[in-house]
């Protein structure tokens, strides 16, 4: 059953040809987490069978599914940030994107050496995001249970930076 509602889900995805750039197909999740049973499915299905104590959402459209996700299943929610908007951050962790660097932060006081975390994000791309983001977890002692999207781009091959962790897709493309 909750497969047929995962797969209804994906139909409510809308495909963008040439966004951000000519030649690029863009795959909008926003009406699908518009969609009540769409955004009931996607949560569900990203901690299904997994053992975590906090779930880290990478910002931004990974705020929205992290926090339902850790709600769902009872725990916190940490954001995982872009550089500049936190008042006392962590650590960070900055990584290379094809043209430049990005960089992720982790607020002070919310995760603990230890815990077992879930990270959340829309979409596995170049794989550079949720490879920064399991950096950040490991460095602060703690552990990846899985590194979770909802949409992976699997031609960019970016589950391949992210060795040694599970990553879990529910749909790709
Ligand atoms: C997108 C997406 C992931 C990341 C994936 O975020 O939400 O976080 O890119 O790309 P990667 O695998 O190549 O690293 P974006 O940078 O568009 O930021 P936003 O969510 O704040 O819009």
């Amino acid at each position: 059953a909750s497969d047929l509602a995962l797969r209804r889900a994906a139909e409510l995805i809308r495909e963008v040809p040439d966004f951000p750039e000519p030649g690029v197909l863009f795959r909008d999740i926003s009406p699908m987490l518009a969609d009540g049973a769409g955004l009931r499915a996607v949560v569900e299905a990203l901690g299904r069978d997994c053992e975590f104590d906090v779930v880290a959402g990478v910002e931004a459209r990974g705020f929205l599914v992290g926090a339902a996700v850790a709600q769902s299943y009872g725990t916190g929610v940490i954001g995982l940030r872009k550089p500049g908007k936190l008042p006392v951050v962590a650590d960070r962790v900055s990584y290379t994107l094809e043209y430049g660097q990005a960089t992720l932060e982790l607020p002070a006081d919310t995760l603990r050496a230890g815990q077992r975390v879930l990270i959340v994000d829309d979409v596995l791309a170049t794989g550079g995001t949720l490879g920064a983001a399991c950096r950040l977890v490991r460095q602060a002692g703690a552990e990846v249970a899985a590194a979770a999207v909802v949409l992976e781009l699997t031609a960019l091959e970016g589950r391949d930076k992210i060795m040694g962790e599970e990553v879990r897709a529910l749909l790709q493309a």
